[in-house]
């Protein structure tokens, strides 16, 4: 159908255009990780920052609750995503490979948000004590593990970092397409409605 076609047609038989922003529910769970995530990162490097072991239990037990919640959001945004969610096509003129490559780094975001409160859960466990989550109180489940704490703290803080890159990565894309490439990716995923934007 070409454009010509599209002006004749009478206004109702007309095609809708596919909504170019993505779905209130996923905007509104992609913010709500973005603060997660941002806290997360906030409370575990200020735990060393501590006045006093009173002070670095508590930031503990916020990171803690703080990244069980997020574990929580991202199988939701997940589910969510792989069911009813709607997703804006792609712009024309982004190559397939570079979608492909969008895609790709998504799940790896996913991926990465749903083993790091695994590996931050399995240290606290290895560490033999009970602990919190939110006003929750974790019985001890086994002895202190030394030889675990080393292992999962290590896998933690690697995974943490390379976490942190691939949002950077991600955040960089999002700002070359808003300001380089001008199209309507960056806008599709605002928190705002953008002027102009279909939907
Ligand atoms: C997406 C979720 C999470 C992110 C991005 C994250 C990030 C981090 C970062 C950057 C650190 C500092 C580096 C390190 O020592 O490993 C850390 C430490 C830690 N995290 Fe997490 N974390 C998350 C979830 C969790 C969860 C769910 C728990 C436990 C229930 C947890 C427990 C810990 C513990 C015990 C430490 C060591 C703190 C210390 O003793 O200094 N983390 N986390």
């Amino acid at each position: 159908m070409t454009d010509t076609d599209l002006d004749q047609m009478h206004a109702a038989e007309r095609p809708k255009a596919r909504p170019r922003r993505f779905g209130a529910v996923v905007i509104w769970m992609h913010w709500t990780t973005v603060v997660l995530i941002v806290a997360l990162f906030a409370s575990a490097l200020s735990i060393g920052l501590a006045a006093n072991g009173d002070q670095a239990d508590l930031l503990l037990t916020i990171h803690r609750s703080l990244g069980v919640t997020t574990w929580i959001v991202a199988l939701c945004r997940l589910g969510w995503r792989l069911t009813l969610a709607y997703l804006p096509p792609f712009p024309e003129t982004m190559p397939k490979l570079q979608q492909k490559i969008a895609t790709l780094s998504e799940y790896a975001l996913y991926a990465l948000m749903l083993t790091q409160p695994l590996t931050g859960l399995a240290q606290s466990f290895a560490r033999g004590r009970p602990f919190h989550l939110f006003s929750l109180a974790v019985p001890q489940v086994m002895e202190r593990d030394k030889g675990l704490v080393h292992l999962f703290s290590q896998i933690h803080e690697i995974t943490a970092w390379t976490l942190l890159g691939l949002i950077c990565v991600h955040v960089l894309a999002a700002l070359f397409h808003r300001f380089i490439l001008n199209d309507e990716v960056f806008q599709s995923m605002a928190p705002w409605k953008p002027k102009g934007l279909h939907r």
